[in-house]
């Protein structure tokens, strides 16, 4: 190995070793769960969103929703203890399963991204994703498949 491609195969590992944590970071701070549906709603506890922590209760900022009957997954949102967003995550572009990382929802095929109540941010996608109404009822969410 000459000195030319070292340095180049050393700067490509150091840059490595300093993107790979934002990744993994991503990836790690995602809950998925499986829930059921009940006639059109697919049910999610509000527990759900509960992460304890130094035996206080903290609130993750999003879950991701599966069913085997469905296509996609879900990505449900706490906007607020009221107030919550469901996303369907499929690219409105080509139809990709899309990838959640924090506020936004990123496609890996083409690179559209999506804020967290479903706008384009990024193209090439033009179109908004499919949301679905949210019922919050004593303990459990109400998404609308419909
Ligand atoms: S399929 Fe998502 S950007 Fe093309």
């Amino acid at each position: 190995m000459n000195r030319k491609k070292f340095i180049r195969t050393c700067t490509a590992g150091c840059v490595g070793l300093l993107v790979a944590p934002v990744f993994l970071q991503g990836c790690a701070g995602t809950k998925y769960i499986t829930a059921p549906i009940e006639g059109s709603d697919i049910i999610v506890p509000l527990s759900a969103f509960e992460k304890v922590k130094d035996d206080v209760i903290q609130y993750l900022r999003y879950v991701v929703v599966q069913n085997d009957t469905l296509q996609f997954p879900i990505c449900v949102y706490r906007i607020s203890e009221e107030s919550y967003s469901a996303l369907w995550m499929k690219c409105t572009h080509q139809g990709t399963e899309l990838h959640v990382f924090g506020d936004k929802l990123q496609c890996p095929a083409h690179g559209s991204e999506f804020t967290k109540s479903g706008a384009v941010q990024q193209g090439p996608a033009e179109d908004p994703l499919r949301s679905f109404p949210v019922l919050v009822s004593e303990s459990v969410l109400k998404i609308n498949l419909r």
